[in-house]
């Protein structure tokens, strides 16, 4: 099962916040003026082409020129509507971008292929952000590599990521739902597989799973746990990620200390069922092929232990 939303859910004409929103109504309205523009001007020109055809035996047309109405018509109109849609957009800019103006709530970074996000709380997830539904959220953008772009269309503008240049950004979500996103910059093999996905949940439902996320990992439960837990370790897999509790603080992959709370592996291109996940630990390169996660030819009996370890990290 590979990435599946609710059609429209990345769709930038169907916003859920008022950053977004004031852009889809910006672009609603060009539309509209531009589509008025060229009906116009294409009725005139089949107007002019019939209404001026060349009668029978007609060589030449008698010839005009110089009209001050219509040359101040045509001068003024046009400078009406760039002059209009000029204002609005600053106005736009000003209501999908606002200034800064606080310590952000969540820093998300843009690696090859998946994001990282963490929150002020001290949680780091990766792939899937949840946010509380009717609250701005002043994001800080940053990449690790090369530059990606951050853009999850109908919560809030789209922004690059660049290294070692953090940009800001608001978001929000008017209402509770699952959002999806991309990265908008090619930034190498995998670019297509570095979706996102934002989950919106009501403020008292995102704390839950904030207090449920900030809970480091348990002890392995089960003999197949314990020994993949063993695997994991022996083959420094705790190099790249990190399992908050167990001793695994590698910053370079995704954190997976609940890596079994979320719906999808490798940011988007694989489910996050039991199956796909053992799949994946088979052979990563034949899932996303040149993705920074190396095939470690282990054993089918080691891939079903760390695959029931990972299980249990909910
Ligand atoms: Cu990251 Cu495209």
């Amino acid at each position: 099962m590979r990435w599946e939303l609710p059609v429209g859910s990345e769709s930038a004409f169907s916003p859920s916040s008022p950053f977004a929103a004031s852009i889809a109504r910006l672009f609603a309205i060009t539309l509209v003026v531009c589509a008025v523009v060229g009906a116009v001007v294409v009725a005139a020109i089949a107007y002019s082409l019939t209404r001026f055809r060349a009668g029978p035996g007609e060589v030449e047309p008698p010839q005009v020129n110089g009209n001050r109405k219509l040359e101040i018509i045509w001068t003024a109109v046009p400078i009406a509507i760039v002059t209009g849609l000029f204002v609005m957009s600053i106005e736009t800019m000003s209501r999908s971008d606002p200034p800064a103006d606080r310590a952000p709530d969540l820093v998300v970074v843009g690696h090859q292929w998946w994001w990282e996000a963490r929150y002020a709380s001290g949680l780091v997830t990766a792939n899937e952000i949840h946010v509380p539904t009717g609250k701005p959220l002043l994001v800080r953008l940053e990449a690790a590599d090369v530059i990606h772009d951050f853009w999850v269309p109908q919560l809030a503008r789209k922004m690059d990521a660049v290294p070692g240049h953090p940009n800001f950004f608001w978001m929000s979500a008017d209402a509770p739902g699952e959002y999806g996103g991309a990265c908008a910059e090619y930034c190498g093999t995998q670019h297509a597989w570095m979706r996102l996905l934002v989950v919106a949940q009501t403020p008292a439902a995102f704390d839950a799973w904030q207090a449920g996320q900030l809970a480091p990992a348990h002890a392995p439960a089960s003999a197949g746990a314990t020994r993949g837990e063993r695997v994991f370790r022996n083959e420094a897999c705790g190099n790249c990620h990190a399992i908050a509790g167990r001793g695994f603080e590698g910053r370079v992959a995704p954190d997976l200390t609940h890596l079994a709370s979320r719906s999808t592996l490798g940011a988007g291109v694989s489910g996050d069922t039991p199956g796909e996940l053992t799949a994946w630990l088979h052979d990563p390169q034949s899932i996303k092929p040149g993705c920074h996660m190396p095939d470690f030819k282990l054993a089918d009996a080691e891939v079903d232990d760390v695959a029931t370890y990972l299980e249990e990290l909910r």
